[in-house]
């Protein structure tokens, strides 16, 4: 027997208990000549292939390859919906910094191990219900055969460019052998997956049927294969270079390389590289591919791109497991209805994401023509549907009873959960929850949507502050994952737990934040965007400073920014924050200076830019720079570096503040809520993250130079700390 996957990396692969000492791995006969290969990784929901699985399924091969008996293998999941879901990325989280050769032999075990599954003298299928992505993929792609089940759950696709990898057990040699190079290259490019019927299209599954008929349809391919012979005469075609010619080659590089560019903006090498690998070696016979894409993947593996997106995977799955609290003996209660008030962007959206579940919502405003309106709003979006980019008369009648206008307190107070999204002035809110509260259920939850003011400050004058809390979800609500639960002084386990849950049933990612001006992810944005017009005024130009942010990974320039959420509310938030941190916010007579010119941005045709133009695209405005000129006081130079340090440094040192004062649990929920919530740099891994990897101390040396600008640009006391006892945000 060859040397086990367990001992790969000189037992560095971090191994969890539970997955190496019981087996994943069954074998059963359920005819004489045809063996079955179930996967049951014990105690878990999913199938992962940790090393141990691949142990396992490599002893298991070399006592199958013994017998001259067998017609055939199928390879079978126990668990209903879950084929294989990839590999284990616990175990390559804890190998990131192996040696290039360390990761082309890991590539090549895993060729070699799967690639067994086409030479053995039987017949091998792949019996697929449910999730077989990644390494299962792979595994799966092996085989001589794949039969899928027509279940919701299944799906085959590769996402490993999505953690900045590509298949690296032998996927972008096998796929485009089977299904043709343009389909490999677009699954193993977007990393998106493929419906049972379009494998079967492509030729990726042999068939397609019911769960139940999958083990006695992949029995009855075993028979037909050993009876024609076919799956001999493909290993054979699969063996050798693909037969293609140049000039398709060439249409096919080009098209999928502007793609690509389009969508990684350079950033995200692995979809590149997948198909440069596949496109290398698309003339080269199966076995020299397979070293290809083996010396290719030890250039991503271990990347810091990689790094970063396996981080953002950890941040995903631990948002998805948290429950918002720390005691697990407290149950949220489930929501059995909505209230929404006010009926704006924000109260439409709310409404929109409860009814698209299917949860009943009253939804009220003050005034009726916005009633209508949100109303007619909420209805737009629920029944658009997305596949044919048009409303869709069957869902809005489906859904329609799920969405009530309510015309009286009483209507609305009889929901589980309110949630306010009126006016931002904290008088009117208090007044409303005055008027409401008493007339609510005794249960009932009470949510503000306010996005600064304090939740502690709103919940004074009420009757039952523990039953209150805020439900900060961000604009456009359809597009925006990302909720903050804002806990306040008084309120209880119970309460964020269920606001938690709540979120999580509308298809939410929610993050706890303790409460404070600007929450989290306000109080972050702020500095950052404060300081893009202080550079403004300084001499730096609009283009330079939108170049610097975009360059560093930002979806959009701070700049652009301000003209999408409004100038006008940019300086309410701005005067929170001044109010709030004076010594490190520094006012701007900028913004105030065009709303005081009538610029608004987006929403009034001009900000900083000008939108006047027929696809309301932003347009440099020659106009801005008249309300500009008076609030310039320097010409000098910037550079690249310097912009951008001046932008990301205040955001990191006020993360570091939030993480003093705990306003976040941890540093991965900054992360999480960034990423999110801004569009901070996936690549980067989060603000934090990305912070670790520069490191305490030279972020220390960094702000040297620029600590005289002001408070802002101080050292933490934190990270004064982490810097002397060389230490991780993560660590803390
Ligand atoms: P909006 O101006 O679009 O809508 C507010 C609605 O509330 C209006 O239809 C108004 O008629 C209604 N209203 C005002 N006072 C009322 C009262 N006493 N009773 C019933 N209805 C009343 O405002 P938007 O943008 O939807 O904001 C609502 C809340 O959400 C604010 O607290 C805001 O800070 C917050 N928020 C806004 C975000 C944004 O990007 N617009 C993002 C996240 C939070």
């Amino acid at each position: 027997m060859t040397r086990g996957y367990s001992d790969l990396q000189e037992k560095r692969w971090l191994k969890d208990p539970s997955m190496s000492q019981t087996s994943t791995i069954a074998l059963s006969f359920p005819e004489a000549d045809v063996a079955f290969l179930t996967l049951d990784m014990p105690g878990k929901g999913a199938n992962i292939l940790a090393s141990s699985v691949l142990d396992e399924l490599e002893q298991q091969l070399d006592e199958l390859e013994k017998r001259d008996d067998l017609a055939g293998l199928v390879i079978i999941s126990g668990k209903p919906g879950m084929f294989i879901a990839g590999a284990d990325l616990r175990e390559f989280a804890a190998s990131l910094d192996i040696e290039r050769d360390q990761t082309v032999k890991m590539c090549r075990r895993g060729q070699q191990l799967f690639g067994r599954l086409s030479k053995a003298s039987f017949v091998t299928v792949a019996a697929i219900d449910g999730i077989c992505v990644g390494g299962g993929a792979e595994l799966a792609i092996w085989c001589d055969r794949r039969v899928m089940s027509n279940g919701s759950k299944t799906e085959f696709g590769f996402p490993e460019v999505k953690i900045g990898l590509y298949p690296g057990w032998g996927g972008t040699v096998r796929t485009p052998r089977i299904v043709g190079l343009s389909n490999a290259v677009e699954m193993i490019t977007s990393g998106n997956s493929v419906s049972p019927r379009e494998a079967y299209a492509m030729g990726l599954a042999s068939n397609v049927v019911s769960p139940e008929q999958l083990p006695a349809e992949s029995i009855a391919l075993i028979r037909q294969e050993q009876a024609s012979q076919q799956f001999v005469s493909d290993r054979k075609q699969w063996s050798l270079p693909l037969d293609i010619n140049e000039t398709e080659m060439g249409f096919l590089g080009i098209t999928a390389q502007a793609v690509i560019r389009q969508q990684t903006k350079g950033q995200y090498p692995a979809p590149m590289a997948a198909l440069e690998v596949m496109m290398e070696a698309a003339g080269c016979d199966a076995e020299t591919a397979c070293q290809m894409e083996a010396d290719g993947m030890s250039h991503l593996f271990g990347s810091s791109v990689n790094a970063s997106l396996i981080n953002i995977f950890f941040l995903n799955d631990r948002i998805k497991k948290d429950t918002g609290i720390e005691n697990d003996s407290v149950v949220p209660r489930t929501i059995d209805s909505v209230g929404v008030i006010g009926s704006g962007i924000m109260g439409a959206g709310i409404a929109a994401a409860n009814v698209k579940r299917k949860v009943p919502v009253v939804i009220m405003d003050a005034a009726q023509d916005a009633l209508a309106k949100g109303v007619q709003n909420v209805m737009q979006e629920v029944s658009f549907n997305r596949e044919t980019r048009s409303n869709d008369v069957d869902r809005a009648v489906e859904l329609a009873p799920f969405l009530n206008i309510g015309s009286t307190d009483a209507e609305i107070a009889n929901c589980g959960v309110i949630i306010e999204a009126i006016v931002e002035n904290p008088e009117v809110k208090k007044k409303l929850f005055a008027r409401l509260e008493p007339q609510m259920r005794e249960d009932a939850i009470l949510a503000s949507n306010t996005s600064t003011i304090p939740i502690t400050e709103l919940a004074k004058g009420l009757k039952r502050p523990e039953q209150f809390c805020g439900i900060h979800f961000f604009n456009p609500v359809r597009k925006m994952k990302l909720v903050e639960v804002i806990r306040g002084e008084l309120t209880t386990d119970e309460t964020v737990a269920t606001a938690v849950a709540h979120a999580k049933r509308i298809g939410k990612l929610p993050i706890v934040v303790n409460d404070g001006p600007g929450f989290l992810v306000n109080r972050l944005l702020l500095p950052y965007m404060n300081e893009a017009v202080t550079l403004l005024s300084e001499g730096a130009s609009i283009k330079e400073i939108e170049r610097a942010a975009k360059a560093f990974g930002m979806p959009m320039g701070p700049i652009t920014l301000y003209d999408m959420v409004g100038l006008d509310t940019a300086v309410y938030a701005g005067k929170t924050m001044v109010e709030a941190f004076p010594d490190r916010v520094p006012v701007s007579p900028v913004v105030p200076a065009l709303v005081k010119a009538g610029r608004l941005g987006q929403k009034s045709g001009a900000g900083f830019f000008s939108y006047n133009n027929r696809k309301r695209r932003a347009e440099p405005d020659p106009s801005v720079d008249e309300v500009l000129a008076p609030y310039i006081n320097g010409n000098r130079e910037f550079t690249q570096e310097e912009i951008t340090s001046r932008l990301f440094l205040p955001m990191l040192l006020e993360a570091t503040r939030t993480l003093e004062e705990k306003i976040v649990r941890d540093a991965r929920d900054a992360d999480f809520g960034l990423i999110f919530g801004i569009g901070f740099p996936p690549f980067k891994g989060g603000l934090l993250f990305w912070a670790d990897t520069i490191g305490a101390a030279n972020l220390v040396e960094q702000l040297k130079p620029i600590e005289s600008i002001g408070e802002r640009y101080k050292p933490t006391p934190l990270l004064l700390e982490l810097a002397k006892d060389n230490r991780k945000f993560y660590d803390v």
